[in-house]
C-alpha cells in the first residue's frame, strides 16, 4: 500500500501511524483503540475505516470491537470525568444508586457529558474495594463516595 498517496489527514493520518507503529497486526486492535484514545481523548468512528484498512478487517469487525469495550470512548470527554466503580464490591455497596444520583443531578445518562462539562463513565474496579463505593474525579481516588462528596471533588477539579 503507497501510505503517502492514500494517507488521510488528522485523525485518520494519526490512527494510520499508530497502527503502522503496531506493525498493522489485527491483534493489536486493543491497544491501537488505546493508543488513539490516549492521542486524541476518544476514538472518533470516522478512523474506523482507517484502522480496518490498516488491519485487513472489516469495518463492522473493527466497530465491534470498539463498541463492545466501555473503556474506549467515542466522543470527546467533558474538562472533568467522574468515573465511578460498577464492579462487584462497590455495586454492594450502593455503587448503582450513586452514578444514577450522579447522572441524575447532571441530567445525563451514564456515559454522557452534561452541559457544563461533566462526562460521567463507568469503571469496573479502581482497586480500592476496601473504601467502596469508589469514584475518581480526574484521576483523583474517592472512597466511600457519595454524591455530596463527588459535588466536591467536580467543584475542586475546575478550580
Ligand atoms: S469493586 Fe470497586 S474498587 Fe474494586
Amino acid at each position: 500500500m503507497n501510505e503517502a498517496a492514500s494517507a488521510p489527514m488528522g485523525a485518520g493520518a494519526d490512527a494510520q501511524a499508530i497502527c503502522a507503529r503496531h506493525g498493522n497486526d489485527p491483534a493489536a486492535l486493543l491497544e491501537i483503540f488505546h493508543d488513539i484514545q490516549e492521542s486524541a481523548g476518544f476514538v472518533d468512528e470516522a478512523v474506523l475505516p482507517t484502522v480496518a484498512s490498516a488491519l485487513n478487517l472489516s469495518r463492522a469487525e473493527v466497530f465491534g470491537v470498539l463498541s463492545f469495550y466501555h473503556d474506549y470512548r467515542r466522543t470527546p470527554a467533558g474538562p472533568v470525568v467522574v468515573k465511578v466503580c460498577r464492579a462487584e464490591a462497590c455495586q454492594s455497596m450502593g455503587a448503582l444508586g450513586l452514578i444514577e444520583a450522579v447522572c441524575d443531578r447532571r441530567g445525563i445518562a451514564l456515559g454522557g457529558t452534561s452541559e457544563d462539562g461533566v462526562t460521567v463513565e463507568p469503571v469496573y474496579c479502581l482497586g480500592n474495594c476496601a473504601l467502596a463505593p469508589v469514584a475518581m474525579v480526574n484521576g483523583k481516588l474517592i472512597g466511600r463516595a457519595d454524591a455530596g462528596r463527588l459535588d466536591t471533588a467536580v467543584r475542586e477539579a475546575r478550580s
